[in-house]
């Protein structure tokens, strides 16, 4: 039996197992609800409290600013909607044509409930301009959402030149809020919400070797949102539901530990990752790397092959043992190309560049790496990513490709 490779850590990563240790004790005896009074209940709170002290340390915020959720899609919707919620009705949205459908679609439904939403466009480098937000900026806006970085190709968004421009906004007396998606950039790139200058801003702790099902959303002290999960009181009455306590202790330590790692980590994994772009670029002819190569996370390589479909590529990976991914969605039976890489350069490319860019989005692959891979992962991949993609443009129809 082969050795599995993962290289799909922006999907998702294992559990850390000093993050299992630490949560362990919280499945068994240690299993009190964070709101009873007698002892069992008290040790849970203060493990989430402790949590919350963890998880405001990575970000720099305080800690009575976190609201734990079940993940970033959560905390996404409740950014959104809560702020929206407290707006008029037909208030301005501005967010950016790259971003994670747990901001994309939620948009793309407010839209459907009477709110306006403006796509920011991204350049060829996967960046969203200052300037394009500026003009798009209204007398109804009340909110902006640009992420932090993008999930597909990495790329690190202008967010503190958006806090500050939000600042000057608002000392001039406009209501708007500035929420930025931090899902894949925390524990990858130091995230300071002071220096953003941002109001909401969400997390997610299974990026960051911690289990599914459990987020944070950091809203800025006197920032009033609407809760979107009414219930109970917890949570300050801006999240009602029992909190996942076990969950919550993971994501804490979780958090500790990257931030105490994420210096070395970083930069051992922007080496791994340089080393393999730079034999792909050797190895394999026709390809485009997707994304400004500097301005990105340091994990993530994203790379179209040309004349390939991604999906192929994927499958035939995965038969040889290597996990990647496509930005693609598989629905319905059909293939959708990636709309973060149809994106790219939609401001440049001329009507005739169509085919070429569908071709380019179709055979888009993410290389996402993490704590586990090591560089024989990557020795690994190189073995048989030149034979499959060569194998797979043979088959590809109408197509030829210079061998190299
Ligand atoms: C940028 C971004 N935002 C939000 C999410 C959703 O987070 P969760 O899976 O915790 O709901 C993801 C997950 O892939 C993501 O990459």
């Amino acid at each position: 039996m082969f050795r599995r490779i993962y290289l799909d850590n922006s999907a998702t990563t294992p559990v850390d197992p000093r993050v299992v240790e630490a949560m362990m004790p919280y499945l068994t005896e240690q299993f009190g609800n964070a709101s009873s009074i007698h002892y069992f209940g008290q040790q849970a709170k203060s493990a989430v409290d402790k949590a919350r002290h963890q998880v405001a340390h990575l970000i720099g915020s305080r800690p009575n600013e976190i609201v734990f959720t079940s993940g970033g899609t959560e905390s996404n919707n409740l950014a959104i909607k809560g702020i929206l919620d407290n707006s008029p009705p037909n208030s301005h949205i501005i967010t950016s044509a790259i971003e994670h459908s747990a901001v994309a679609n939620v948009c793309d439904d407010l839209e459907k409930h009477g709110y306006r939403v403006t796509l920011l466009p991204v350049y060829e480098d996967g960046i969203v301009r200052l300037e394009d937000l500026k003009a798009a900026i209204t007398d109804d806006t009340v909110l902006i959402s640009i992420m932090t970085a993008n999930n597909e190709i990495g790329t690190l968004q202008p967010v503190e030149e958006i806090g500050k421009f939000v600042k000057d906004l608002r000392a001039d007396g406009r209501k708007i809020w500035f929420h930025t998606d931090a899902v894949q950039a925390a524990g990858k790139v130091p995230i300071n919400v002071e220096e953003i200058g941002c109001d909401l801003l969400s997390i997610s702790a299974h990026k960051l070797y911690a289990p599914k099902g459990v987020g944070a959303l950091y809203i800025r002290r006197g920032v009033r949102l609407h809760p979107q999960n009414i219930g109970g009181h917890q949570e300050r009455d801006r999240r009602g539901g029992t909190e996942s306590v076990p969950n919550i202790v993971a994501f804490g330590r979780a958090c500790e530990l990257a931030a105490e790692q994420m210096a070395t980590e970083s930069s051992d994994l922007r080496k791994l990752r340089d080393g393999l772009e730079s034999r792909v670029g050797e190895m394999i002819p026709d390809i485009v790397f997707n994304g400004d190569r500097d301005r990105r996370l340091p994990n993530i390589s994203n790379i179209s092959f040309r004349s390939v479909e991604g999906e192929g590529l994927l499958i035939n990976l995965d038969m040889q043992g290597i996990a990647v991914s496509t930005g693609s969605a598989c629905s319905s039976g059909t293939l959708e190309p990636s709309p973060v890489i149809r994106a790219l350069g939609s401001q440049t490319l001329s009507s005739a560049a169509g085919d070429d860019d569908e071709d380019r989005a179709r055979g888009a692959i993410r290389f996402s790496l993490g704590r586990t891979n090591t560089a024989a992962d990557i020795e690994r991949l190189l073995e048989v990513l030149p034979t499959s993609v060569e194998n797979l443009r043979k088959l590809s129809p109408g197509k030829t490709v210079a061998t190299k």
